[in-house]
């Protein structure tokens, strides 16, 4: 068997490994190719929908839709191809105990523009994409504060694939809800001995301590999806929560459980189990 590596003209930075079979038979191995999407200057007069507290990783984030895009979805439509959906992500302003300090309006107060991400549909794209990852016809790109191509985020764009992959019933945009405006009031925070709400970004209560035998239930009411993920001997992970989703486990050992969300790492907890 002979492999043949070419890079393509109108892909530049695609590389096509294409392995010939005896028989003539081809198969083809591509990847994602960020650079297909350009920055889409004057994103930002179409509509702000939906904005996000990052508790976790100290960021405010800001969402934006072309109003066509909006009016499609709004209208029971796809997301047009051709859509660009835009995220600014700030560095949170951070208080002297290293928190992000709250605006009245209950969002993080804004720092520096750390980076501007892109997801872009169109119809066809989704062909260069392995298919174990492929998000129907998006592609994802993310460029610096002053538009720039961002080369660290770019290297690995599978990661966006990956995030956005569990919402595939709706069309693989996490915020759909916001899109649509409907995001309000669909989950309910949870309350009683043995649950955990997952909220802006964090498991609350953080730390939960537990009788042997007791079952703790978490309910994610983010709009974002989420995944308990415990790293006891054996690494245990929930099936990914869309918000309003739950999922429980029964702790039968003594023993401390520390865990994280599987999506984003940096939200940690820990469950202590005793007689
Ligand atoms: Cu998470």
């Amino acid at each position: 068997m002979q492999q043949v590596k070419k890079t393509m003209s109108k892909v530049a930075s695609a590389i096509v490994s294409v392995a010939a079979v005896a028989g003539g038979i081809l198969i083809a191995h591509s990847q994602a190719m960020p650079d297909r999407i350009t920055f889409p200057d004057g994103f930002e007069k179409g509509v702000l929908y939906q904005t996000v507290n990052r508790a976790d990783v100290k960021q405010f984030r800001e969402l934006y839709a072309p109003k066509a895009a909006v009016d499609a979805v709004r209208a029971g439509k796809d997301v047009p191809s051709g859509t660009k959906l835009v995220m600014l992500i700030y560095a949170a302003q951070l208080d002297k105990g290293g928190n992000p300090v709250k605006g009245a309006d209950g969002n993080f107060v804004k720092g520096s523009l750390t980076a501007q991400m892109v997801m872009e549909k169109r119809s066809g794209w989704g062909a260069a994409i392995p298919a174990a990852w492929r998000n129907g016809d998006w592609e994802y790109a993310a460029f610096t504060g002053d538009k720039k191509p961002h080369a660290k985020f770019n290297a690995n764009t599978k990661a966006c694939f990956d995030c956005h992959l569990p919402p595939s019933v709706q069309d693989f945009v996490i915020s759909l809800a916001g899109l649509k405006g409907t995001a309000l009031g669909a989950a309910q925070r949870p309350s009683g001995p043995g649950t955990v709400a997952i909220a802006e970004f964090l498991f609350g209560p953080e730390k939960l301590n537990v009788k042997v035998g007791q079952t703790i239930t978490w309910t994610n009411i983010d709009a974002s999806p989420h995944q308990v993920t415990l790293q006891a001997q054996s690494e245990f992970r929930s099936p990914v929560m869309l918000k309003g989703q739950s999922t429980s486990i029964q702790f039968n050992n003594e023993g401390t459980y520390g865990y994280i969300c599987g999506l984003h790492p940096g939200m940690k907890g820990e469950i202590v189990v005793s007689r």
